[in-house]
């Protein structure tokens, strides 16, 4: 099953989708804590179990909005919390895993946009469409050129012409990210239009974005096929290739979520 037959937008959808992706988060930073560190391995696995359960209530519409919501942001604070902990133990050398630093935080800063998603659910606050373009653009065109950068980071370097064709994506969306925070600046507050600079922008980043998508989802099928000679968990390129997607719908509807 293809997972966009399984990713839903309505409220129930989009708490699932954050909650997965923590979930997901926590498998894949198990596989990469050494034998020596048994209680961080401990505290990840409770996080996992914990997120996993509030995220089969989410998908299967369980239980009211409100009471999830609630179970999602403790689960959620507490996952963050662990990977903040480990992400300062790691800049002070004092644990021994081999997430790199920058990957770490990529998993903090998608926590915390959670956060902020679950907030701006409970109190319905309205967004406008000119703040919703620059923020999701501002966020996650980060979290773009970051998954190019660890897609190489798991590529073996034998892979030599994919690792150059990967590096070249990564510093486009490098780019693309310059830009949004340059309109960022450049279109003031309040922002009660959308400027043709910024809808033109819009539709770049949302072509960008599938190309993206369909590119992780090409890995995608080489790295479950055991094909391509990478260390990367084998859904990794699924995981990020959801996170564009989820991108790309947000620019088209000028939503948070
Ligand atoms: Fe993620
Ligand atoms: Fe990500």
């Amino acid at each position: 099953m293809a997972y966009t037959d399984n990713y839903e937008r309505d409220t129930y959808g989009i708490i699932a989708f954050w909650l997965r992706n923590d979930y997901d988060h926590g498998r894949f930073f198990d596989r990469e804590i050494s034998h020596y560190e048994t209680e961080l391995a401990r505290a990840n696995q409770n996080n996992i179990v914990r997120l996993g359960k509030v995220w089969e209530k989410a998908a299967k519409k369980q239980g009211d909005i409100g009471t999830l919501i609630n179970e999602a942001q403790h689960a959620t604070r507490e996952f963050h919390s662990l990977l903040a902990f480990t992400m300062d133990k790691s800049l002070h050398c004092e644990v021994i895993i081999s997430t790199p630093v920058s990957l770490i935080d990529h998993m903090v800063r998608e926590a915390e946009e959670s956060q902020r998603v679950f907030k701006l659910i409970e109190s319905g606050a309205k967004v406008s469409p000119s703040d919703a373009i620059l923020h999701e653009s501002v966020f996650w065109l980060r979290q773009m050129a970051d998954h190019l950068g660890y897609i190489r980071h798991y590529l073996d370097i034998s892979n030599y012409d994919l690792n150059f064709q990967v590096t070249g994506m990564m510093q486009k969306f490098e780019r693309l990210l310059m830009q949004a925070t340059a309109l960022q600046t450049m279109i003031r507050t309040p922002r009660n239009e959308t400027l043709p600079v910024l809808t033109q922008f819009k539709k770049m980043i949302i072509k960008e974005a599938k190309s993206l998508e369909s590119f992780k989802l090409e890995l995608d099928e080489l790295i479950k096929k055991c094909a391509a000679v990478t260390t990367s968990p084998p859904d990794l390129l699924e995981h990020i290739a959801r996170e564009a997607h989820h991108l790309w719908r947000n620019l088209e509807e000028e939503r948070i979520t």
